[in-house]
């Protein structure tokens, strides 16, 4: 076991789906794998192994914000040696032109984050896509219908800010949403050579205010994981 992960080695796949919420990994689990079998309990951070059409699949959930999924994708990739991470999270339209319900995939995730900062001493850090999982998302929502959008993403630390307008000034150079992780899991995969892809639905809207219901989210995070699960 890792530190925050009591799986044995072999016990979790090279492909880790990642929803903030533990309880959307047992769900994903229970709706979308055949055989699913829960590894990890330690703090309740969820985590499942089964396959989805033959292939070896887990799901991990990670917590909010990017120190908490830090924790979660170093152990996965530097213990169990996991290659994928495709995290599936809802996040906030702070841009006019993306609505709730919406897909949002994830080309570049700019931050409010000390960590890139910090680590690059003051300079920016552009966290990126995995080109290849991204062009897979994308043809597979191409090939099915699924209207989708992609964009760079704000990854912030704090779900309630101090003032509520500070989303303007990113939405004026092109940011689409904001959530809390996509900054941290890219570039921790790049750190250590692995792939990672960031898939969002909108589940709020700072522009409008509106929230989506307990159905619309399922519906859209269906759709999201779907999409995911098709990319691995
Ligand atoms: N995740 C979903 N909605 C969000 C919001 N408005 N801000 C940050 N993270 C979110």
């Amino acid at each position: 076991m890792s530190t925050h992960i009591e799986a044995k080695k072999g016990e979790i796949a090279e492909t880790v789906l990642l929803p903030g919420d533990p309880m959307r990994a047992k769900w994903i689990a229970e709706t979308f794998l055949e055989t699913p079998r829960c590894y990890n309990d330690v703090r309740g951070m969820l985590g499942y192994t089964g396959t989805y059409n033959g292939k070896r699949v887990s799901v991990q959930g990670t917590g909010m914000g990017i120190p908490s999924a830090l924790i979660y994708c170093h152990e996965l990739i530097n213990d169990y040696g996991v290659k994928n991470l495709i995290r599936v999270g809802s996040t906030g339209s702070c841009h006019k032109d993306i609505k709730i319900r919406d897909i949002v995939i994830a080309m570049a995730a700019s931050s409010t984050s000390g960590i890139n900062n910090s680590r690059f001493i003051n300079a920016d850090y552009s966290p990126t896509a995995n080109f290849e999982l991204f062009m897979k998302a994308v043809f597979y929502a191409k090939e099915n219908n699924i209207p989708i959008k992609a964009g760079n993403v704000l990854s912030t630390d704090e779900f309630y800010e101090d003032d509520f307008n500070n989303y303007k000034i990113w939405a004026d150079f092109g940011v689409l949403c904001v959530e809390m992780e996509t900054a941290g899991v890219y570039t921790i995969a790049a750190k250590y050579k692995v792939k990672a892809l960031s898939i969002l639905t909108v589940s709020d809207s700072l522009v409008t205010k509106e929230r989506t219901s307990a159905d619309d989210r399922e519906t859209s995070f269906s759709t999201m994981v779907e999409i995911a699960l098709n990319t691995i």
